[in-house]
């Protein structure tokens, strides 16, 4: 098999060892790639810093065309890049075509971000001694970022930090993950054929366990993280000094109240607990059914889960694929199993084979389960009877995370006041948790994270406040 090549400030660079990457359905290898060595590391780091005024400095429209392009080439590769994904991550085509399409969009949203990012003014004379005063306030890059990516959606949440970093003029070196770089290598190729300055983009494949060593190098002032909570929280433990934006995990909550169409409710709950088999960090994990309507909910939504399309995640019509791996599914298995020991009942699903686990729904799941408590990152939708907002608002909030989650109403008294009690990033009103636009700002609270992805908030997160004060002017 041909040696996938990472890529140094804007070049193909092959290193002195290899990795494989194989397809979590079938285990079978799905491509090679380089690994650099750690003087390439350095050399790209070097780099980056080397060219962060140039990058800083360049016109909007020359960020903007790169952007542009990388959303048209994007485009075009739509059907390869989506089969790489498919290939890596074993989420089904349908959804790595998603992906593809979601990836377009962000760099489109990035072009147009940049053409709109400028800096304001603000008069000083609303006090005597600022009479014939402006401020001019700019927003610079820190510097440039380390973006490290998870395997989940292994193009999507590296455009989410390439995109933001180049719109802002801030140059990136971006890390994927060991076990799904390939999609991500081929954005690496995309963004070469553009008039980027070398050493603005780097895509190194760097094993996790030398990750480190690039968090830690003080020319990388700004770190943006995906990926898991202990990781996450470890890596803004380890340098204080730094700006770190952590995209974390969640145990996303969704209400389903009286008022709810309970017809739609069921179908987005029961396809969003499961679409790339509940690897998401806003998929929904839990769900609150108020009592006067759990019993005509309940069958509905284990009609939509038992009537998913499972298996070969290159057919087509697949709906739910493998986890990343065997171990992933081993792991889930466990979890439901030990909360069945303590007396949840499954009511779909609960079964597994190799790296797939079947779409499942517990219910009568203690409260200190950790299928309830914890980031399952896997099928499995736990269900719970509440009586009234009070109570399914307080189940929502009673857990250590905080990233997004769904409110089936349509009073929009309610939804004012989920927005406001609800201990989470971001709410969304008649939809589940896992409702993400692009161009939103999106993150959490708690151990969730902090900071917020989405362009313009990426770009704010990227770069700092600089002012100028002009005086003596005819103002
Ligand atoms: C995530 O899992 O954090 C990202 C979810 C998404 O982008 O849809």
């Amino acid at each position: 098999m041909d040696v996938t090549l990472f890529w140094l400030a804007g070049r193909p660079e092959t290193g002195t060892e290899t990795l494989a990457v194989t397809h979590p359905y079938d285990g079978r290898e799905v491509g090679v790639v380089a690994v650099p060595t750690p003087e390439q590391v350095e050399e790209a780091v070097a780099a980056a810093h080397a060219v962060r005024d140039q990058a800083a400095a360049l016109p909007v429209h020359v960020r903007a065309d790169a952007l542009t392009h990388v959303s048209r080439r994007l485009e075009e590769r739509l059907e390869e890049i989506a089969r790489l994904i498919t290939a890596e991550n074993g989420k089904p085509l349908m959804w790595a075509r998603v992906e593809v399409r979601r990836a377009v969009s962000v760099f489109r949203f990035a072009a147009e971000e940049a053409r709109r990012w400028s800096p304001t003014t603000q008069r000083l004379d609303t006090e005597p001694g600022g009479v014939g005063r402006l401020v001019y306030v700019d927003r610079v890059p820190k510097g440039p970022v380390l973006g490290i990516a998870p395997f989940n959606f292994p193009l999507n949440l590296t455009a989410h930090k390439v995109a933001p970093a180049i719109a802002a003029g801030a140059p990136i070196i971006v890390k994927p993950a060991p076990a799904t770089p390939l999609s991500a290598l081929v954005l690496g190729e995309i963004l070469a054929e553009t008039d980027l300055p070398a050493g603005m983009v780097s895509v190194l494949t760097v094993p996790n366990d030398r990750a480190s060593d690039l968090v830690d190098d003080p020319r990388l002032p700004v770190v943006s993280f995906t990926g898991s909570v202990p990781v996450g929280w470890s890596i803004n433990d380890r340098v204080p000094r730094k700006h770190v934006t952590l995209e974390l995990g969640g145990n996303g909550a969704a209400v389903v109240l009286p008022d709810a169409d309970l017809d739609w409710a069921a179908q987005r709950i029961g396809l969003f607990s499961n679409y790339q088999a509940g690897q998401s960090c806003i998929a929904v994990q839990r769900v609150y059914v108020d009592e006067s309507v759990h019993d005509a909910f309940l069958p509905k939504l284990a009609e939509t889960v038992g009537a998913l399309v499972t298996g070969d995640p290159w057919d087509d019509k697949t709906q739910v694929g493998p986890l990343v791996s065997e171990a992933a599914a081993e792991r889930v298995e466990a979890w439901v199993n030990e909360a069945v020991a303590s007396g949840a009942k499954v009511l779909v699903g609960g079964t597994r084979e190799g790296a797939t686990y079947a779409p499942t729904i517990l219910t009568d799941v203690p409260e200190d389960a950790k299928v309830l408590r914890e980031e399952i990152f896997g099928p499995v939708l736990v269900v719970q009877r509440t009586s009234g907002v009070d109570e399914a608002f307080a189940k929502v909030n009673d857990s250590a995370f905080g990233l997004q989650a769904g409110v089936f109403t349509s009073d929009v008294n309610i939804a004012f006041r989920a927005h406001r009690e609800l201990k989470v990033g971001g709410v969304i009103i008649g939809d589940v948790p896992s409702y993400r636009a692009d161009q939103m700002p999106y993150g959490g609270v708690k151990d969730s994270g902090v900071g917020r992805e989405g362009l313009h908030s990426a770009m704010t997160d990227y770069t700092e406040e600089k002012i100028m004060v002009l005086t003596g002017l005819p103002l």
